[in-house]
């Protein structure tokens, strides 16, 4: 990214602006190669961890799961947890690694993470996220912010959502996301959860027009940018992709620093990026890393265009391969040329 601006830390207020468009924490998804290369595509959109337990970096010692690369801000860690002390450890952890925003996982109804109890289990227990909220702001200067669901289970959530809103806020979170659908923790896979449950944006919408002070992001769904700018229109203050983002990088983030935050896009096209890769890629393979690792990610890279089944086969096919190189990116941005005139 030598050619750009390099990207600073940034302070509470351009992480607000930041939070617009951000691109939702997904585990397994959202490594720091994702992320590098989501940067490459917009400069300004904020960019989110995968979940990071708590117990796993306090408890277990495992601070390489907070490297990350310095190009990636804004960028912030999704920590997982329950005990207010421990996640108050890992956060700290977290602020010394560098990142911009600390953000607690109250929407994740995963069996392994209820048995932990937290995830999605929080909204049944808003006394115990505001202290965890608490215990963390007490000891790092950078925001603390929470995603949450709209309920779980049999709750009321124009009951309950209000009711943990209200929780948080006093305890000092001044940014939400909130995923628009209940989860269910008992009979539903996370996968299922992501899908089955209605979404209601319109709670949402109201739940802006209840904390006006709050900074809103709503999530779940939203597959265009179109779609983000609408519901931006609509008086929230912010608009959280995950899946889309993540198969269609290109049309989610490559006009979102001009549309929605007006600056000049950093990317022209998508083979502008594959290329832009290429040094990260090699630097990757220089310190032991594999091509698949990165070339996972970039399998969305054109979706939709022409040529697309083309690039995603030979990087499917050949990243796994011993010895792949970014030789295997040129062959497959070749190949989109011979799908293109096929
Ligand atoms: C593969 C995958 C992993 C996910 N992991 C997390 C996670 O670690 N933490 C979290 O809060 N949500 C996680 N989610 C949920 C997303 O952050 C998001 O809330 C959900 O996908 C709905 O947004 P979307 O419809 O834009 O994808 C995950 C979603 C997917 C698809």
């Amino acid at each position: 990214m030598s050619d750009r601006a390099e990207p600073v830390k940034q302070g509470a207020a351009d992480l607000r602006r930041a939070a617009r468009l951000s691109v939702a924490p997904m585990m397994d998804w959202t490594d720091r190669h994702c992320r590098y290369l989501h940067r490459l595509i917009s400069q300004r959109a904020l960019l989110y961890t995968e979940m990071v337990t708590a117990p796993a970096l306090v408890r277990g010692g495992a601070l390489h799961l907070l490297d990350h690369n310095p190009e990636e801000h804004p960028v912030a860690l999704q920590l997982g947890g329950s005990d207010p002390a421990e996640l108050a450890m890992a956060a700290r952890l977290g602020q010394q690694a560098g990142y911009d925003e600390i953000n607690l996982n109250c929407g994740c109804p995963s069996d392994r993470v209820q048995s932990g109890t937290f995830g999605a289990v929080l909204m049944k227990h808003p006394g115990l996220v505001a202290d965890c909220v608490a215990a963390m702001r007490a000891v790092v200067d950078v925001e603390v912010t929470v995603k949450c669901r709209i309920g779980v289970d049999d709750q009321d959530p124009e009951e309950v959502l209000p009711e943990f809103l209200a929780r948080i806020v006093a305890a000092g979170c001044e940014r939400v996301t909130i995923h628009a659908r209940k989860a269910w923790l008992q009979g539903l896979s996370p996968k299922e959860n992501r899908d089955i449950p209605p979404l209601d944006y319109y709670l949402v919408q109201r739940m802006k027009q209840l904390f006006p002070n709050l900074h809103i992001s709503i999530n779940g769904g939203v597959d265009s940018l179109d779609q983000a700018l609408a519901l931006l229109d609509s008086g929230l203050d912010g608009v959280m992709i995950g899946r889309a983002a993540y198969h269609q990088p290109w049309d989610i983030l490559g006009a979102a620093d001009h549309r929605v935050f007006g600056a000049a896009p950093v990317a022209t096209t998508p083979q502008a990026v594959a290329l832009q890769m290429l040094p990260y890629i090699e630097r990757h393979l220089t310190s032991g890393g594999k091509l698949h690792q990165v070339t996972r990610h970039m399998l969305g890279l054109f979706a939709g265009r022409p040529g697309a089944r083309n690039w995603r086969r030979v990087l499917s096919e050949g990243a796994s391969r011993p010895g792949a190189g970014p030789e295997l990116v040129h062959e497959a941005l070749h190949q989109i040329e011979q799908g293109q005139t096929a």
